[in-house]
């Protein structure tokens, strides 16, 4: 959504004056629109990690990362926190409005009715080599589910696409618990669909076949506002990916496959697997907080302080203020003196109070505290950036919708400043 606007911005190249129209959002948020830039001037623009572009208009999530707020369609990520559950959230993220009773338990027995993977999978997972870190088996897998679930892979086709939407949610879960059992070699635990979405969840992730498994329901909780503060961040790496990816008419599965690989990295989702290596590593040191401070300011390390600053936040991160709060529960009632929350929160005081953060408005993100509560979960490290893959997932299936269903469609397809060399001779390999 953006309103009709008067008011354009005035280009000068040379003697030629162009017209750009200014779009205008809903929140008074303000883009030049450069669409026709090229056919009307014959330059592109040029921009660093696409700082400054907008690929798209979207009526999904808004971030104002001036004041540190965070809404998805419209509604406070505080609020939904408090009184929504992941599956609803979800709904609200792709289809644009809260469920009622009835919409939800459509969409709550659509989602349970795909738990189950194709059996022949099973040899997917067993193909991965012992320790494989489950991203990877969680992206391969996901992938794999092009060929498995083929029949919902047309994304031209209105109801394969929906089918699709319910397989991945359904299945993710399912995929990611699967991965963690293969990496540690117990059986795989199949779903229970009379369990809600995050209990299932934790159920296939510890359970195991000789005992009962009791689930706190803190636990669950956590897990449930967790999910919900990840579900959506707008244009992120991943998301823009799966965007990305998405806009050739790939199916679902393939395009999803993507972002989970992009949210990976440490400079993104893998931040949050990194910031506990980083706490335990400067626990391990003697908790010398300046010496790591000093390290992340300086320019020839390359040590960053992991869970600390974002390209959109420049103040604290809203869902950060949230985590901390539940850290705090969970670690007064399971983990007393978790002497690495202690550390991270004194790690946070001395970062907050140094002019280099201040000055470069570098604030705890949502990555900071994430890891402590998954620690006290029993969640081992390494599945802390598939529990984002999870979250984020209604995110990513809301672009991708949205983009499919916007007129006039188009493939992404970024340009670039050609600067190599000019055309030369071909040498022959007898005289390089
Ligand atoms: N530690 C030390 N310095 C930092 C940090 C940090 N964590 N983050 C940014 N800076 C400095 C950076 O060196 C630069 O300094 P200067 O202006 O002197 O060159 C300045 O702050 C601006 O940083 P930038 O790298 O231009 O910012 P960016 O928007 O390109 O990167 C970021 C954003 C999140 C990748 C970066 O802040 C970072 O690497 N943080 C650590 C990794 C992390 O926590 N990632 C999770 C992000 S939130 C979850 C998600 O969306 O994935």
């Amino acid at each position: 959504m953006s309103s009709a606007n008067e008011e354009t911005a005035k280009l000068t190249i040379g003697d030629n004056e162009y017209e750009l129209p200014i779009r205008v959002g809903t929140e008074g948020n303000r883009a030049i629109d450069i669409g026709q830039l090229y056919a009307q001037t014959g330059h592109i623009t040029l921009d660093d990690g696409f700082a400054n572009t907008g690929p798209t208009m979207s009526t999904i999530c808004y971030v104002d990362g001036e004041n540190g707020a965070l809404r998805y369609r419209g509604y406070r990520i505080q609020d939904l926190a408090e009184q929504c559950d992941f599956t609803e959230t979800a709904y609200l993220l792709i289809y644009g409005e809260l469920p009622n009773a009835e919409q939800l338990e459509d969409f709550r027995a659509n989602v349970r009715n795909h738990t189950l993977l194709h059996e022949g999978m099973r040899r997917v997972f067993s193909g991965f080599p012992p320790h494989a870190h489950p991203m990877a088996i969680l992206s391969a897998v996901v992938g794999a589910l092009a060929v498995y679930d083929k029949d919902s892979a047309d994304t031209v086709d209105l109801a394969q696409s929906e089918l699709a939407i319910y397989r991945i949610l359904a299945k993710m879960p399912t995929i990611a618990a699967f991965s963690y059992k293969q990496s540690i070699g117990q059986p795989f635990i199949y779903p229970q669909n009379h369990l809600t979405y995050c209990q299932n969840f934790l159920h296939m992730m510890f359970a195991v076949p000789s005992e009962q498994y009791n689930m706190p329901v803190d636990f669950v909780n956590a897990l449930n506002v967790l999910l919900i503060l990840h579900a959506e961040h707008g244009q992120n790496c991943s998301t823009s990916a799966v965007q990305m990816v998405g806009s050739s008419n790939v199916n679902l599965f393939s395009s999803i496959s993507a972002g989970i690989c992009a949210l990976w990295g440490a400079l993104h989702g893998g931040a949050n697997e990194a910031c506990i290596d980083m706490l335990e590593m400067i626990m391990a040191d003697g908790r010398q907080l300046g010496k790591y401070i000093d390290l992340a300011k300086d320019k020839d390390n390359p040590f960053r302080l992991m869970g600390f600053g974002h390209r959109i936040y420049k103040n604290y991160d809203p869902r950060a203020t949230v985590i901390k709060e539940i850290a705090h529960r969970l670690v007064n009632k399971y983990a007393a003196d978790d002497p690495l929350f202690e550390m991270a929160q004194e790690l946070e005081e001395v970062a907050l109070s140094d002019p280099y953060f201040i000055e470069r408005k570098l604030y705890p993100n949502v990555d900071f505290y994430s890891g402590i509560i998954y620690r006290i979960m029993g969640i081992p490290k390494n599945m802390f950036t598939v529990l984002f893959a999870l979250g984020r997932l209604p995110g990513w299936v809301a672009h991708w919708r949205e983009m499919h269903l916007a007129p006039g469609k188009r493939i992404h397809r970024p340009r670039q400043l050609y600067t190599g060399h000019s055309e030369r001779e071909f040498v022959p390999l007898i005289k390089r």
